[in-house]
């Protein structure tokens, strides 16, 4: 049987840092109450100059490397934005003509948060069907050009930065083993950005006078759909396999909230030492939280040969799910 293999995993995020205490300067917040209520302590800020495609090219070239794959042997490249470089054409597109990979068709896929994920499913079904044979997925963010840094309530959260993966048919066990996605779009309104579109065309008042162009986010009624749908998500994955959560290795989850993960781990059944967080660095990158994250955790060494790994993403749509892999 095919599989789906990650054979390459890479990331890239901005140098420069932008820490809770500098937020203190900036809104009526404080360095206690971003770490108690959300786990993040500092996340990376792209400059002038530095686009999402800039980080997903730095993360597609160190997966390659990994994988050992030519960027023209690529057949496809998926990328998941909410903040891509224009509305079009696609980020992917600009990544494919800088990295030379000139046999890959190129596409953006809009999942927010759920992203890397709905990039994997779409990767596996592609692998499985025979239709592609190597596959680029990718998450990458520039959130911080959508936040307004005098709303307290959502400019604490986020960061840029971006995630990639060199996924490629295989013959033996390990690869993706199953692969989830679900939409439940009842509270779209919650978590979205009003403008520049079809709804809110750009104008000098729309777009900045009235905000429009800043994402918007009822983090509390937020909070609570994402602590369900993460742990509907992760029980589906095991239950379809038939596997328990001491069998799982690593649980590798969307990094928006430490409150939102460990609730997801109790739920589940995955003991904190079994999980893998590095939001207090990065803060909510989005749909690259998860490929950055997965790649640190393998360049620490952190993934053994057969581990199971879960991951697990919730994001505006909503949109969530899983992917359960053997490494
Ligand atoms: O990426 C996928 C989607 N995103 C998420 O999953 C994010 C989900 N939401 C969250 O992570 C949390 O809801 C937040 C971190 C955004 C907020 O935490 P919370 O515990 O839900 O706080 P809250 O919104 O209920 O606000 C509690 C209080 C409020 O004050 P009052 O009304 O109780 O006086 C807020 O005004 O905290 C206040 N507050 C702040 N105080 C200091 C809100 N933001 C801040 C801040 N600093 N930055």
């Amino acid at each position: 049987m095919l599989r789906a293999r990650i054979t390459g995993t890479g990331s890239a995020v901005p140098d420069k840092i932008l820490t809770n205490s500098d937020l203190e300067k900036m809104v009526n917040t404080n360095d206690e109450w971003i770490t108690t209520r959300t786990g993040i302590k500092e996340r990376r800020i792209a400059a002038d100059g530095e686009y999402t495609s800039t980080f997903a090219v730095k993360a597609a070239r160190r997966a390659l490397e990994m994988a050992n794959v030519q960027p023209d042997e690529l057949d496809l490249i998926l990328l998941g934005t909410v903040t891509p470089d224009f509305p079009f054409p696609a980020t992917a597109c600009i990544v494919q003509q800088e990295l030379g990979a000139a046999n890959a068709a190129a596409f953006d896929l809009s999942a927010a948060c759920s992203g890397f994920i709905y990039g994997l499913n779409m990767a596996e079904a592609y692998i499985k069907s025979g239709m592609a044979r190597k596959m680029l997925v990718m998450g990458a963010e520039v959130l911080t050009r959508i936040v307004d840094f005098t709303d307290r309530n959502t400019c604490i959260l986020f960061g840029d930065g971006a995630g990639a993966v060199v996924v490629e048919a295989s013959t033996g066990e390990h690869g993706i083993l199953s692969s989830h996605i679900y939409t439940n779009s009842s509270h779209w309104g919650l978590l979205y950005q009003p403008g520049v579109g079809g709804r809110n065309p750009g104008s000098a008042k729309s777009t900045f006078e009235e905000k429009l162009y800043y994402l918007r986010m009822e983090g509390n009624d937020v909070f609570k759909h994402a602590v369900r749908a993460m742990g509907d998500a992760a029980v589906a994955a095991l239950e379809y396999n038939n596997v328990s959560a001491d069998d799982v290795n690593w649980l590798i989850p969307h990094q928006a909230n430490r409150r939102i993960i460990e609730a997801t781990g109790k739920r589940v059944g995955i003991p904190e030492e079994r999980i893998f967080v590095n939001l207090h660095k990065y803060g909510n990158t989005s749909s690259a939280s998860i490929p950055i994250a997965l790649d640190e955790a393998n360049r620490e060494g952190r993934l053994k040969d057969g581990n199971l790994i879960l991951m697990d993403a919730f994001g505006g749509g909503f949109t969530y799910g899983s992917v359960l892999l053997k490494w």
